[in-house]
């Protein structure tokens, strides 16, 4: 039930200041037209020269401001973050959680729940082990789990060296997330882009569900993101859409099967410099195996259904790499999360360097599609691009 917001407020203010029971806090967002300053602060004890100090880390959505306080010096930092208008505070203390939303009309919508048993971390040079922290009203917001917090993290820290190499000068930096989904990613990625590479960076979500462009867009707004879009459409629609040029950074989380051909080739298309994609199911390739004959020695890698199956993944990708590869992409494929976390867990990691692939890397290609008498997905997509690396 919603409630008047300064009293809940007053309540978060004991919480805040109690360096004993307090983990730690969040402020950020941003209440309907108006702007905080700074715009999200993180609190948390920390012991320095033997004693308790309340840490604040401001961030203006460019370097962020660490301070330590305490006694009368705490209380005004507190009260000055209480004041600024935040949309949402998570206050996380031995006891509980709290979760404080400022709703449309400008009342409290609080909930409190359990604590998680996690102590508080104070020492002060602690490792920054969370790109985006997990106690991020984000996550709250957008109901993820904890086992998308962590792939979410894992994917941003594939994608911040990545992101600060391709970040253009003069305009803003634009990455399109095909395929997105409830954009876990997406919204994640966004966040910490415009806190840590450029507080102007444009993100569109695409998906094929019409469902999810509104609700998506729903919760961004709740999350007080701006410079965030979602479109109903699929990846090929997205191709055609005049509006979508200038995309520096192509980003694909378990696009399913050849929908992540798709997004592939689209980021060839659109020359995207940066290119993140993390594929899903590989059916494609696995269905042509089937009536595939590589004849010897390899015979026996497609006999068995699950040594196929596994073999066509393998396959898939390693194409997928190679064609990037001769369109002048350098290519690293790795493992962006623990397999405990994903089965899915191969990423293509690709920069554009525009640099022409050499005789041999051309043999290898067209070698092997031929060996294995498959027709990736991939270079049908970009027929006519593949066709005149091949003919040089
Ligand atoms: C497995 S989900 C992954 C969602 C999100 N990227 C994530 O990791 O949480 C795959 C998403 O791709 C979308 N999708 C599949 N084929 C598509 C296409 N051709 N065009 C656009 N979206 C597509 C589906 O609707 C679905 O939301």
């Amino acid at each position: 039930m919603p409630e008047p917001l300064q009293p809940a407020l007053d309540r978060l203010r004991p919480l805040l200041l109690d360096t004993e029971g307090l983990i730690r806090a969040v402020a950020s967002g941003r209440r309907r037209a108006e702007h905080p300053d700074p715009t999200r602060a993180e609190l948390r004890p920390v012991d320095l020269r033997g004693e308790r100090h309340l840490q604040v880390t401001a961030t203006d959505g460019r370097t962020p401001v660490v301070l330590n306080h305490t006694g009368p010096d705490a209380e005004a930092a507190v009260d000055s973050l209480l004041a600024q208008p935040y949309g949402n505070w998570h206050v996380e203390t031995r006891e509980a959680v709290v979760q404080l939303r400022v709703t449309k009309r400008g009342e409290a919508q609080v909930h409190t729940s359990a604590a998680s048993g996690e102590a508080a971390d104070t020492t002060h040079d602690r490792a920054k082990n969370h790109l985006i922290d997990p106690a991020d009203p984000l996550f709250t917001i957008l109901g993820a789990d904890a086992a998308k917090r962590r792939q979410v993290d894992a994917f941003l820290r594939q994608l911040a060296p990545i992101a600060r190499r391709v970040k253009p000068e003069g305009r803003p930096l634009r990455v399109v997330d095909l395929g997105c989904g409830n954009a876990y990613l997406t919204m994640a990625a966004h966040r910490y882009l415009a806190a840590e590479i450029d507080p102007d960076v444009q993100t569109l979500g695409v998906d094929i569900r019409p469902e999810m462009a509104s609700r998506n867009a729903r919760v961004a707004a709740e999350a007080g993101l701006t410079g965030l879009g979602f479109k109903a459409a699929s990846i090929e629609e997205a191709a055609a859409d005049p509006e979508l040029t200038g995309v520096d950074i192509v980003l694909a989380l378990h696009a399913c099967d050849t929908a992540t051909d798709d997004s592939l080739a689209l980021a060839v298309r659109w020359q995207a410099r940066g290119v993140l994609a993390a594929p899903c199911c590989h059916h494609d390739i696995q269905r042509q195996l089937t009536d595939s004959d590589a004849g010897a020695p390899f015979a026996g890698l497609t006999r068995h259904a699950i040594l196929r199956e596994r073999f066509a993944d393998v396959l898939t990708d390693t194409v997928r790499a190679d064609l990037l590869r001769l369109l002048g992409y350098r290519v690293e494929v790795v493992e962006f999360i623990d397999s405990r976390h994903t089965p899915r867990n191969a990423l293509i990691r690709a920069v554009h360097t525009g640099t022409a692939p050499t005789a041999r890397r051309v043999a290898e290609y067209t070698d092997l599609v031929s060996a294995w008498h498959i027709e990736p997905a991939l270079a049908e997509r970009l027929a006519p691009e593949v066709e005149s690396v091949l003919a040089n």
